[in-house]
């Protein structure tokens, strides 16, 4: 089975990333959504709302799961039988930081990286000026998720 995963921060998961994840489920015979736990970074969003959101908006795709990890992502690969990772590239100034990790992934265990060029529709939007323009009262509808644009509502009026 050719399995991939697309890891992230997803804090939250905007249209960019799901653009990702959805042409990369056509291309594999199962994408794994691996959603980062860091604990040392204040998040919006709990791991586990971040899960419950990609279960949500990739509930029709049928090859796609959603799972959560810590440490390191080579480790997360050898304990799923998966050997690519699959990232988005928008610009340019992605590209050293992504090099970066997908050099250092090879090196610690031949993981491969393959890189997709994002949708242009997408390539401006990130998920930190997201919750910037959210915070702010800008409409994200269209940029995120529908499911996105109603929790950032409700946990924005929270703060
Ligand atoms: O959405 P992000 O924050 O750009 O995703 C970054 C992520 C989660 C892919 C990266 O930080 C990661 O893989 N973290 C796990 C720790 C790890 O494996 N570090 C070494 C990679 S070089």
């Amino acid at each position: 089975m050719r399995r991939v995963v697309c890891p992230g921060s997803f804090d939250p998961v905007t249209n960019g990333h799901l653009d990702i994840v959805s042409r990369a489920s056509g291309l594999y015979d199962e994408v794994v959504v691996a959603v980062l736990i860091n604990i040392t970074k204040k998040t919006l969003f709990t791991v586990d709302e971040r899960v419950e959101i990609w279960e949500e908006v990739t509930k029709d795709y049928g090859n796609v799961r959603v799972d959560r990890f810590h440490g390191l992502l080579v480790d997360f690969c050898a304990a799923n039988g998966i050997n690519t990772v699959v990232r988005g590239l928008r610009a340019v100034s992605d590209f050293e930081y992504e090099m970066q990790m997908a050099q250092m992934n090879y090196r610690l265990a031949k993981v491969e990286t393959l890189f997709m060029s994002t949708n242009p529709l997408y390539s401006f939007l990130s998920s930190s000026m997201i919750k910037e323009i959210a915070r702010y009262g800008g409409d994200v509808s269209g940029l995120v998720p529908e499911p996105v644009v109603s929790r950032l509502r409700t946990r924005l009026a929270e703060e």
